[in-house]
């Protein structure tokens, strides 16, 4: 308001300077890797060796664990983690690694009893930064997936704790401040019920959207649906409607949460199911999950080096509405995000001022770069183009 043309022009002369004088965009490309990729077969066997260190402005490993109310890494191969975190930062100073709390298996109960008291919880605190400070991290992560009705007001008080914390420590020592960042539901309703979020906006540099998971094998009734669709289908309604990331990324700015603090999820894998019948499309009814990938092994989800593999003889659809392809094999059904996918999710996140994009995860990209023939890591590497790209 009130800007004048000029002066306009300045600040945006001055904006690109400082991109430049940056070296790099200032949308930030948070990459999730999971510890228990490093346990798969080649060529889905994937070790923080395997990273590039200029792949991503954030890298988020996954996941570590509560054990007397202290922060560990259960993993067996932890030493080798942390050489790998360190030699990372040496080559690129800049990069930020940060650790992930919680996850699917470890939910919301994983969370207790650590988060019922203020002892429990100020010795996880004091643990967090000793543990980040030890191993050269630059944050942490909270996947409380999800808080819900009954832990969100432990949900808002853990988080501004470890805010206050982190903020104490930056004052005291002459570190840079330690991240704080949470991975947080994109359906509407666990939205509503999960989240103060104007509490949560002023403790948290910023959240990983996890907008993905918006269908699978979970239905009832049993029937396909995209994994990740960018926008509604022509026949969502009522609540369907909410399913997709435009839907989600926009109810947390209307919940105020501001726009350059939400960063969008976007899928490295599938979800597939078997077809009941001849109907292939979105909607048709199914009688399970897909297969198992060969390399991930788990029914219905398959990683995209997996599905490429999967695409030879199949039948592609793109979904006009959704912005999102699917593919058809015998009695198989896969949703998808491809090259082209990801680039218009990040159009779409850049045209509404959102702060980037995060992976969940580069281990399920095609890292090796042998299965999609699009080089290594063609799904991060063309958001990183895109994001990049002014
Ligand atoms: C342990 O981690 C190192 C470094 O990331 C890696 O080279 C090695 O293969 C890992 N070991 C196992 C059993 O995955
Ligand atoms: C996390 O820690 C708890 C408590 O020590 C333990 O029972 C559990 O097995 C650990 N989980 C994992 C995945 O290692």
């Amino acid at each position: 308001m009130g800007t004048s043309i000029m002066d306009k022009r300045a600040l945006w002369a001055g904006l690109v300077v400082s991109l430049l004088l940056q070296g790099a965009s200032a949308y930030k490309l948070v990459c999730y890797f999971t510890s228990w990729s490093q346990y798969r077969q080649e060529p889905g066997k994937f070790t923080a060796e395997s990273i590039d260190p200029f792949l991503c402005s954030h890298l988020i490993y996954a996941f570590a664990n509560i054990s007397n109310n202290k922060i560990t890494i259960d993993d067996k191969n932890a030493t080798a983690l942390y050489q790998a975190i360190s030699s990372l930062k040496t080559k690129n100073p800049n990069l930020k690694i940060l650790v992930s709390i919680g996850g699917y298996l470890f939910g919301s109960e994983g969370f207790h009893p650590m988060a019922d008291s203020p002892n429990s919880q100020s010795a996880f605190i004091a643990s967090v930064i000793s543990f980040l400070r030890n191993h050269d991290f630059d944050g942490l992560d909270v996947d409380w997936i999800y808080p819900d009705l009954k832990d969100k007001i432990r949900f808002t008080a853990l988080i501004h704790e470890l805010a206050e914390a982190f903020q104490k420590e930056f004052a005291n020592t002459n570190k840079e401040r330690l991240l704080l960042t949470a991975g947080v539901a994109a359906w509407r309703q666990m939205i509503d019920n999960s989240y103060q979020i104007e509490k949560l906006a002023k403790d948290l540099d910023f959240i990983n959207l996890l907008s993905f998971d918006f269908h699978g094998f979970w239905e009832r009734p049993l029937v396909t649906g995209h994994n990740s669709p960018l926008r509604k289908g022509y026949r969502d309604r009522g609540m369907s409607s909410y399913l997709n990331v435009e839907y989600a990324l926009g109810y947390w700015a209307h919940k105020l949460m501001p726009t350059e603090k939400i960063i969008m999820g976007i899928p490295t894998y599938g979800r597939s199911f078997t077809l009941a019948s001849a109907d292939t499309a979105v909607g048709a009814s199914a009688s399970g999950p897909g297969a198992p990938g060969p390399i991930t092994g788990s029914s219905g989800i398959l990683a995209y080096y997996e599905i490429c593999q999967f695409l030879q003889g199949a039948k592609i659809t793109r979904l006009q509405d959704q912005q999102v392809p699917y593919a058809v094999k015998g009695n198989q059904w896969v949703g998808y995000d491809d090259v082209e996918s990801v680039k218009n999710k990040v159009q779409f996140l850049k045209n509404l001022n959102m702060g980037g994009a995060t992976i969940w995860s580069i281990d399920m990209d095609d890292f090796t770069g042998t299965s999609c023939n699009q080089g290594p890591f063609p799904l991060v590497q063309a958001v990183k183009r895109s994001l990049d790209s002014l």
